[in-house]
């Protein structure tokens, strides 16, 4: 007699061919997990479906059989949101990663959900035209993760998030209902939109199968400067000034520890000679005859009122790549120390009353460990990340964490901010979303989950729980 899982591998085997269907140790490993650090992948299969009918086979599948299902796009997420721990099959997008039409007038892509990132933005430049959405895992997250996870990432404070640029969706809910919601429309006051409930939905509702995504105009020419700061409050004040007067398209910080383990890792040299406590890298639009001159000016008045203490300006892309690394390549230079992740925000107006009481809570109760702030300030959010020591297991170092993340987030609740202001909930924040949400408000999100999905069939246990 076969077992219910044997059964089961069959049954996927039968609408994705027996080939796309794994259960070596090897791919329940590698497609069972993102990249969210101490988890314990275990689901029973992975399946690669190659198109929206297979899809929909699968879902009537899981819901005649009651088997949960894991959405997987390039598990770049740190909230455990792709992750696959109590035998769920998880489905791949790896196959569904073709961009299917173009339309110049309309300045509209539409796409499978498994399109990287890179690659639509390489797509829109060679059409002459921009997709803005950008973060340091282009080359590998993929477009239905972006989306249900509402990614931002380095361009925020200029073109917003994820949802910014979703023009069109089409899914298959959890009940197995096709939607094909807002058609690439810029215009449409026909009732509640849907497509905004699936986005940020971490895969809980339904799966995303296409995509119509909007882009913008080529940007004409850009700088970056990176200056030296002595403390972390002041680089509000510095924000200020350069927005008042020029287009900022990122402006992003990092203390000196953490430029330390980019400079160490790729053996690069440190921008100044004179170390200072903290960084702001700034990208501004440079089209106009005196953008230079502007960026040079406000320098000089923030160097003359000691906001800054150094500070080096791009003079081509290249020089432009090479300040960006700093910045973008903290995360992979930490990951080896399984860093414990924070992802808050608050209003830009609230960032540096908020960042005093975080700096002063943070020294008080972690005084032994090696805590790294970066992130976007620029849009009012901070990357906490703290080093676990080398004589600590990553269980004890969590649990230590865990113990004051209450703490952390009982200011990010007096600040009225959010516990992940793009990294998703997951598993991990999932016990802490009632700092960011009212209990009104996640009621509301179980009962919205409780329509799409009646069986909670769709990637359980990860935003909310409804059992
Ligand atoms: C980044 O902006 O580099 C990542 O979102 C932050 C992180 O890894 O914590
Ligand atoms: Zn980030």
């Amino acid at each position: 007699m076969r077992s219910n899982a044997d059964e089961l591998i069959s049954y996927l085997a039968d609408i994705v061919g027996p080939r796309w269907v794994k259960t070596e140790s090897v791919d329940l490993n590698h497609y069972g997990k993102d990249w969210t650090n101490d988890v314990n992948p275990n689901p029973s299969a992975i399946v690669f479906p190659a198109s929206i009918e297979e899809i929909k086979l699968i879902v009537a599948l899981a819901n005649k059989k009651k088997v949960a299902l894991v959405p997987s796009g390039g598990r770049t997420g740190l909230s455990g949101g792709a992750l696959a721990e109590n035998s769920e099959v998880v489905v791949s997008f790896d196959r569904m990663n073709k961009i299917l039409e173009f339309n110049a007038e309309d300045r509209l892509i539409t796409c499978e959900p498994g399109v990287t990132t890179k690659t639509l933005q390489e797509y829109a430049e060679e059409k002459e035209l921009y997709y803005p959405v950008d973060f340091a895992s282009s080359g590998s997250s993929q477009l239905g993760g972006n989306v249900a996870t509402n990614a931002g990432g380095i361009k925020v404070i200029r073109y917003g998030m994820t949802r910014n640029w979703v023009q069109g969706m089409k899914v298959v809910t959890g009940e197995g209902q096709l939607l094909d919601l807002n058609r690439g429309l810029v215009k449409n006051a026909s009732g509640l939109d849907f497509r905004h409930l699936f986005i940020g939905s971490e895969g809980t509702l339904g799966f995303i199968i296409e995509l119509t995504i909007g882009l913008s105009s080529l940007p004409k020419g850009s700088t970056v400067i990176l200056v030296g700061l002595n403390n972390m409050i002041d680089t509000m004040t510095v924000l200020e000034a350069f927005r008042n007067k020029l287009t900022l398209n990122a402006f992003e910080f990092f203390s000196d520890k953490a430029l330390a383990h980019v400079v160490k890792e790729h053996a690069l040299q440190k921008p100044f000679d004179k170390i200072c406590e903290f960084y702001a890298l700034i990208e501004f639009e440079n089209t106009t005859s005196s953008d230079l001159d502007t960026a040079q000016s406000i320098f000089e008045h923030c160097f003359k009122c000691g906001l800054v203490v150094n500070g080096t300006i791009s003079q081509s892309s290249r020089e432009a790549k090479k300040l960006w690394r700093f910045r973008e390549d903290i995360t992979s230079a930490i990951s080896k120390y399984s860093p414990y992740k924070n992802d808050i925000s608050v209003r830009i107006s609230q960032v540096p009353s908020f960042l005093s009481e975080l700096d002063e809570l943070i020294k008080r109760i972690y005084p032994s460990f090696e805590t790294l702030f970066f992130g976007h300030i620029g849009d009012g959010n901070i990357h906490l990340n703290i080093v676990k020591p080398a004589g600590l297991t990553t269980k004890d170092f969590y649990k230590e964490c865990e113990k004051v993340t209450e703490m952390v987030f009982g200011l990010v609740q007096k600040f009225g901010g959010s516990v992940s202001a793009e990294h998703g909930i997951g598993v991990l924040k999932k016990p802490y979303l009632r700092y960011s949400r009212s209990k009104e408000e996640i009621t509301y999100m179980k009962a919205v989950k409780r329509i799409f999905d009646p069986n909670n069939i769709m990637n359980p246990g990860k935003l909310v729980d409804i059992n």
